[in-house]
């Protein structure tokens, strides 16, 4: 079977960073009309101008995914340019900052809350409902490796990608019987900008010493290319995953946890 998405419409958030852009221009290639949604409006842009040097179609529009006016708009965006939503990969997320928990900000504690959870939660709310009055949709949150694992000092993190697991059970459960189907990717390390500043943080010695340890530990050698997530995240949003909804899919280079 081959997968074609002409005709659809995708809405990509994070769009501008790693993984939300290799998937936009994943689901641009194979046909869909993408719609753009990052805070950073540069990155954004960028993403944009790679889409259409394709000759395919792509609007970027700059939003922060945890207030609910810019999420609302950023949906009204796709409807009044394209009028429906076929696949929603809500992405976006910040790392936070490096504290143990004791140590740990409480204002940077609700930042990471608000992108990680409140700003899946309003993709949701908003998309959702036109997914519904569609009778047809597929939705892909970007969860992690951290919403079964702790990591020291990253615990609001690890905590927000445990709530997007419950988010993404509950979401798949409600629209179950609608034609509509909810997943979580989950992965392990993957080579992105906000790998590189979880890693520059970390790092008692370089942040390449730190590298080379953590991608011994995995049993491929390596981290991922943000393609290669975006490939799941594709299969995930396609009819070949048709009886696949309310799970986490691991990519990680075959670790099991
Ligand atoms: N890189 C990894 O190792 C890894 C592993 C597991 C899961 N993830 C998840 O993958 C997703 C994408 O991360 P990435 O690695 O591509 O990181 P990234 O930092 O390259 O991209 C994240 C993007 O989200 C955007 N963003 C942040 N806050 C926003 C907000 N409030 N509103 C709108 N956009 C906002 C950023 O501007 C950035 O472009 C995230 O959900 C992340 O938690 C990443």
């Amino acid at each position: 079977m081959k997968i074609d998405f002409s005709g659809q419409v995708a809405v990509v958030t994070g769009a501008g960073g790693g993984i939300g852009r290799a998937v936009a221009l994943a689901l641009s290639d194979i046909g869909a009309k993408v719609l753009l949604v990052d805070l950073a409006e540069e990155a954004g842009l960028e993403t944009q101008a790679q889409i259409e040097s394709t000759g395919k179609q792509a609007l970027f529009v700059k939003a922060d995914v945890s207030d609910p006016e810019q999420v609302q708009h950023y949906v009204n965006a796709a409807m009044q340019t394209w009028g429906r939503i076929d696949v929603f990969m809500n992405n976006a997320a910040w790392q936070g900052e490096i504290h143990s928990l004791i140590d740990y900000p409480v204002d940077v504690f609700d930042k990471v809350m608000n992108i990680n959870v409140r700003g899946v939660f309003l993709g949701l709310k908003y998309v959702l409902p036109v997914m519904l009055a569609q009778g047809r949709g597929a939705v892909v949150n970007t969860a992690s490796l951290g919403s079964f694992l702790a990591t020291r000092k990253l615990g609001p993190y690890t905590a927000s990608k445990h709530a997007v697991m419950g988010l993404t059970k509950t979401a798949a459960l409600e629209v179950a019987r609608k034609g509509i189907r909810v997943n979580a990717v989950c992965p392990g390390p993957v080579d992105t900008d906000m790998l590189r500043d979880i890693e520059a943080s970390q790092a008692s010695g370089s942040a390449e010493q730190l590298r080379a340890q953590r991608t011994a530990s995995i049993p491929d050698g390596r981290y991922a290319e943000p393609a290669e997530v975006a490939n799941l995240m594709v299969y995930l949003a396609s009819d070949l995953s048709s009886h696949i909804t309310g799970q986490g899919i691991q990519i990680n280079g075959g670790s099991h946890y």
